[in-house]
């Protein structure tokens, strides 16, 4: 007999309001009410329309905000109760637009908020991960391609060892090629290395690739939870 691992749950998101650290009075609340779980290995979709509140949603998980109402659960345990530069290592974000400093690669991959000291080797590796190789280190960050940037991104986020990754319309500002790059790169981090995604996008096509859970949020609320196979009437409506 073979007993299945049951995964675990490492986000909860109970009750969740606020969103966007506003004067506390003229708070008009972005979220209100957000329920969700995810379970470690998840590759979770978050969509909507413009101004629906997935960007602040994302800020919430990374302790860029705290919740006014309503609790976040990191591994059962209150996310406020962690640090915000711990929290910002086990669920790593990456922006839309990622920005880069001046300077090479490898001066970009190095310049961490933990200080951490990390080998030329481990560098390698990392861009291994993101599809890139050594070569790129002594390039200059300013003047790579937005795909590429979006690579040194996440090869960034991952030097840090998260368990989550969050990732803010990581393909929108791409061509389709960099796009399907992207969308295999992360797809892979999850089938493969188990890394929990959480990917907010606007972008079908990228939802299609990557598959797993959908949840759509329109005006601060979670209005369906559904899967990719069908979401796409969803998602072709709010293009
Ligand atoms: N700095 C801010 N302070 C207060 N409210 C903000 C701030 N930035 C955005 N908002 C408001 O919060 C709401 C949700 O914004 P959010 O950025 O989360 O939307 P979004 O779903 O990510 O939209 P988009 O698809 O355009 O990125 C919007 O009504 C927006 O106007
Ligand atoms: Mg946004």
């Amino acid at each position: 007999m073979t007993i299945e691992a049951k995964p675990e749950t490492i986000l909860i998101c109970r009750e969740v309001s606020g969103g966007y650290a506003v004067d506390a009075q003229a708070h008009r609340g972005v979220l209100m009410a957000i329920s969700f779980q995810v379970q470690a290995g998840d590759c979770l979709s978050i969509t909507g329309p413009s101004g629906s509140g997935k960007s602040a949603l994302l800020r919430l998980l990374n302790r860029f905000d705290d919740p006014t109402q309503g609790e976040i659960y990191f591994h059962g345990k209150p996310l406020q109760t962690f640090d915000p530069l711990e929290i910002r290592k086990r669920i790593s974000l990456v922006l839309q637009n990622p920005v880069m400093f001046h300077g090479t690669v490898r001066e970009n991959l190095l310049r961490r908020p933990d200080k951490q000291q990390l080998s030329e080797t481990t560098l390698v590796q990392a861009l291994e991960e993101v599809g890139l190789d050594r070569s790129f280190l002594d390039r200059n960050a300013m003047e790579l391609s937005g795909g590429e940037k979006q690579r040194i991104s996440i090869a960034r986020s991952l030097l840090g060892g998260p368990e989550i990754l969050l990732l803010d319309e990581p393909t929108s500002a791409l061509d389709r090629r960099s796009l399907h790059l992207i969308a295999d790169l992360i797809t892979q981090l999850n089938r493969v290395k188990g890394l929990t995604l959480i990917v907010v996008t606007h972008q079908a096509e990228l939802v299609h690739r990557m598959g797993g859970r959908v949840l759509f949020l329109e005006r601060g609320h979670i209005v369906q939870e559904t899967w990719a196979e069908q979401a796409t009437r969803l998602l072709e409506e709010h293009r």
